[in-house]
């Protein structure tokens, strides 16, 4: 044992180190754990902990230490563990001992969850802006093609005419939702942990209810137990984040769809689109592909997450360490891909006459003729089963609906009349469709004007939140 013992023990701390060492991925928490050190630190002078002079100077060599993070000057080095312990090496290197008066009262384990709370707020606000300006690009897109039908598909066979225009916004809800969540994430995640110390409070006269308050929380733990073993917020926004994901590739599914030659509905600009290296003719559509492929990842951060949080036993354990890089992919794929989708979003010329020519096909008019008899009080399912007659006729004839005879219709159904030939038209079809959310152009130009306006309304709140976080950063 002893002939490599030694080597052993020296190889393992090695690599323990290598193993715990998370500075190289949270160094990105240094604005964060700068800003909660500040405020631990008036709470450590206003309890008379430490005196004026002590906790000025350790205020100037904080703002002074941010300053240099900000810039660059100051940066980790090799025997740096983690982001705190760079910070701390940092004041040490300003202030000799006297940078140690900061830690009392506080642990890493309460200092390092309210960085990533802080870290998650900011990016999950400036992912919020993002998934508006996207909203706005759909929206506006959508306004545009309003009066435009296009073949609407289940099953992508086709189902029924729609208006394109109520086509493209109804991305605009989806997202609708996400950002909703993510304000109602807000409220939950808006609790601070500092003050919880290691697990158990403190016996020093701290103020976490004032700390809080300085960091722009509403409010601060009721736990200290759960306030360090906490990674809900984590958690949701990872799953906020991968569903906002799922929306972003359902969109890549469809604008892959739409802009092959098949079906040959979208033109994606030259912008937004990569060529082949071989093929010279190739344009292909790698952002929506992209988004579609982005997905996985996304799910990949969540799943990873909640693992690492199943079975973990209260208060603080390291694992707790594995949940910095799934947020930050996470935050980071978004950062680069919802631009891309906006703009390709934005420039993406779509074939009107392309999709009209193509609305009526596949006998999507069929609903219209069994509503028409509906109307007329016959029983639905007789009136289902004129209508897929009349299909029947149609194929074996190789004719549209609108191409049946007077005569045949009568034959089929003595409900089909000639009144029936006003819904065989898929402008009739369309402006038929008049209930609350419906396909009828009237009424999505309405839907779309009403979703710009919450559109606005959540924009303007988003950036007025994110307004008062930078505010409580530079203060
Ligand atoms: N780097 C650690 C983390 O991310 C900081 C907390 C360390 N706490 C501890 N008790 N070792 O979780």
């Amino acid at each position: 044992m002893a002939l490599w013992g030694g080597r052993f023990s020296q190889g393992a701390a090695d690599a323990t180190f290598a193993l715990s060492r998370s500075v190289d991925f949270d160094w990105r928490l240094a604005p964060y754990d700068i800003r909660s050190s500040l405020s631990h630190l008036s709470i450590l002078e206003s309890s008379g902990l430490l005196s004026k002079s002590d906790a000025g100077a350790i205020k100037g060599a904080l703002k002074e230490l941010g300053g240099e993070v900000g810039n660059g000057h100051f940066l980790p080095i090799a025997s740096d563990e983690d982001v705190h312990s760079a910070l701390e090496r940092g004041l040490n290197e300003k202030l000799g001992a006297r940078g140690g008066l900061l830690r009392a009262g506080r642990s890493r384990n309460d200092q390092v969850t309210t960085d990533l709370r802080l870290f998650a707020i900011d990016h999950m606000l400036e992912i919020a802006m993002l998934i508006t300006a996207m909203q706005s690009a759909l929206l506006e897109k959508a306004s545009e093609y309003i009066n435009d039908s296009a073949p609407g598909l289940t099953h992508i066979q086709h189902a029924q005419p729609v208006s394109f225009g109520h086509e493209l916004a109804k991305h605009a809800h989806a997202f609708a939702r996400d950002l909703d969540r993510i304000n109602d994430w807000l409220a939950r995640t808006s609790v601070s942990p500092l003050g919880a110390g290691a697990l158990a409070g403190s016996s020093l006269p701290l103020d976490p209810k004032a700390t809080a308050k300085d960091l722009g929380f509403n409010t601060s733990f009721a736990n200290s137990i759960d306030a360090v073993s906490d990674r809900d917020y984590v958690a949701e926004a990872l799953f906020i984040l991968s569903l906002v994901g799922t929306h972003l590739s359902r969109i890549g599914e469809e604008w892959t769809l739409w802009a092959s030659t098949e079906f040959a509905w979208a033109k994606v600009a030259d912008a937004y689109s990569t060529g082949s290296s071989i093929m010279p003719q190739k344009k292909n559509p790698d952002i929506a592909e992209l988004a579609r492929g982005k997905s996985g990842r996304l799910v990949g951060n969540l799943v990873a997450v909640m693992t690492m949080l199943k079975g973990l036993p209260f208060a603080y354990n390291r694992d707790l360490q594995e949940d910095k890089e799934p947020l930050f992919d996470s935050v980071d794929t978004l950062l680069v891909l919802l631009p891309a989708v906006t703009g390709m979003i934005a420039t993406t010329d779509f074939n009107r006459e392309k999709m009209s020519l193509a609305a009526p096909l596949g006998y999507s008019l069929a609903t219209e003729i069994a509503d028409y008899l509906a109307l007329k009080k016959i029983p639905f399912a007789s009136a289902h089963e004129a209508a897929g007659a009349c299909v029947a006729l149609c194929e074996s004839t190789d004719r549209q609906l609108d191409q049946l005879t007077d005569a045949e219709l009568i034959a089929i159904h003595p409900g089909l009349d000639s009144g029936v030939r006003s819904v065989l038209t898929v402008h009739g079809a369309l402006s038929s469709r008049t209930t609350a959310g419906g396909t009828a152009p009237s009424l999505v130009a309405a839907q779309i004007e009403a979703a710009l306006a919450e559109n606005h309304s959540t924009q303007k709140l988003i950036s007025h939140k994110q307004a008062s976080f930078m505010e409580m950063m530079s203060s």
